[in-house]
């Protein structure tokens, strides 16, 4: 069993998610890869292992299944220690226009980008609750606060992760466990390069130029500011949207 800190980051198999991920484990976190991809969570622990962190790669987890969540939490919890850290960053995303939006889409995104959340939160909790401590950041999505065309049910889906944030920072704080949102904005992972390949995006040259710091977000922008938000120094913040999108939405 691990003196350090157990953190689990959903979606670390690649992305902001991998990102996250060696971030933690460089500043001393025993890290969980949790992915329904279990090839790339083998690589991400396996790199970080290699780099003298300690990793455990938890593939074929599907988030929105909770008895797959309950599973691979228990063998994070088994295997590292009881589980003080979560980063509910795994997220599919979804481009239609409003009334093309099919029931079985609606349901998709919801249940992987909010109800996954919801299941490994509820999975993790008693740990945190027993520590009286412990640290949740939830991966949103700067289209949650300044709105998005022809992603309602995603945008939908991430505007819920900001109302669970906020109701559990209110619900959490009296025992020790902060909860906090990022909502990322135009970061250069595959979601993103998909998305621009297939031209959702239209030109990136003109994105960056509606971005005052005039570049676009790289997963490490991402890492750092998660970095900070489940250190013990961040234990006066809770409740908050912490915007790294390069000053887009403010
Ligand atoms: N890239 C951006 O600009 C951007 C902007 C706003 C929000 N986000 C959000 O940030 C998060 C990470 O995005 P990314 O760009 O790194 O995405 P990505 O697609 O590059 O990586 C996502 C990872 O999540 C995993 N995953 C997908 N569905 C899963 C499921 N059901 N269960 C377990 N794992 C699953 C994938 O296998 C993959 O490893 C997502 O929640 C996304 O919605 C991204």
């Amino acid at each position: 069993m691990s003196e350090r800190r157990t953190a689990v980051v959903t979606g670390a198999g690649k992305g902001m998610g991998e990102a996250i991920a060696r971030r933690l484990a460089r500043d001393g976190f025993a890290v969980a890869i949790v992915d329904v991809d279990g090839d790339s969570a083998e690589r991400v622990a396996s790199d970080i292992r290699e780099a003298g962190g300690e990793a455990l790669a938890v593939g074929g987890v599907d988030v929105s299944d909770r008895s797959q969540v309950d599973d691979a939490m228990q063998r994070v919890r088994d295997e590292l220690g009881p589980i003080l850290v979560l980063v509910n960053n795994a997220g599919i995303t979804g481009f239609k226009r409003f009334l093309e939006i099919t029931d079985e889409m609606w349901d998709r995104i919801i249940a992987v980008n909010l109800t996954g959340a919801f299941y490994c939160t509820r999975a993790v909790l008693p740990d945190m609750i027993d520590a009286a401590w412990g640290r949740i950041v939830n991966i949103s999505s700067s289209s949650a606060q300044g709105g998005q065309q022809n992603m309602a049910h995603y945008v939908s889906s991430k505007a819920g992760l900001i109302g669970m944030t906020k109701a559990l920072a209110h619900e959490l704080g009296p025992q020790g466990i902060t909860v906090n949102t990022i909502p990322p904005g135009s970061i250069v992972t595959p979601m993103m390069q998909e998305a621009a390949d297939r031209g959702r995006l239209g030109s990136l040259d003109e994105l960056v130029e509606r971005i005052p710091v005039r570049r676009l977000g790289e997963p490490d922008d991402i890492a750092a500011a998660c970095a900070y938000l489940v250190s013990d120094e961040a234990g006066y913040v809770t409740g908050q949207i912490i915007g790294v999108n390069g000053g887009r939405v403010t």
